[in-house]
């Protein structure tokens, strides 16, 4: 059976990423989360911090067969590292989907045996990223019930104790 790649920058990772990863570990042998470390961007949790705390999330979800790394550089070369040969992206909506067939384009071009598959998003995810958590948390409003409680926990810890 094939091993499937979940890629993302994951700052944070939501309730509407851990459905898709629920809904992949369903359909592949073993789901590998990447974790982006993207230089140009100031991200809230180091792509360490995001590593572990997406594995808790999983953990606490009871899913079995992912693994979660951090990568750097391109997609096609992390699949590559993990002998994945699916590629999973979620689509909300079709400015997701626009993106995503682009993305795909470039995929292709640089490794033709990776088939990206999307999965659509939930309905009650539809509305939910990681740019809005990330502006909530800043206004410092309820994220109850975005993003899994792991996370929920972990990020109300580094709001305490950045205000002490
Ligand atoms: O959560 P994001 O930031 O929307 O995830 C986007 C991601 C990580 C899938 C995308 O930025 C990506 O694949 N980055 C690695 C660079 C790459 O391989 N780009 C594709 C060819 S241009």
């Amino acid at each position: 059976m094939r091993s499937a790649i979940f890629a993302g920058s994951f700052d944070p990772f939501t309730m509407g990423h851990l459905d898709i990863v629920k809904r992949a570990a369903g359909l592949f042998e073993t789901v590998h989360v990447g974790v982006l470390v993207n230089p140009e961007k100031h991200p809230l949790f180091t792509p360490e911090e995001r590593r572990d705390m997406i594995a808790a999330a999983i953990r606490g979800a009871g899913i079995a067969n992912v693994k979660v790394h951090v990568f750097g550089g391109l997609l096609v070369d992390f699949a590559r590292t993990v002998r994945a040969d699916v590629n999973i992206r979620g689509l909300r909506n079709g400015v997701d989907f626009d993106y995503e067939y682009s993305m795909e384009f470039y995929n292709k071009r640089l490794s033709p045996g990776l088939e990206t598959v999307y999965l659509a998003a939930d309905s009650t995810h539809i509305f939910l990223s990681s740019s809005a958590v990330r502006t909530l948390m800043a206004a410092k409003a309820d994220i109850t019930g975005l993003v899994p409680e792991q996370i929920y926990q972990l990020i109300a810890e580094r709001v305490k104790s950045d205000e002490q």
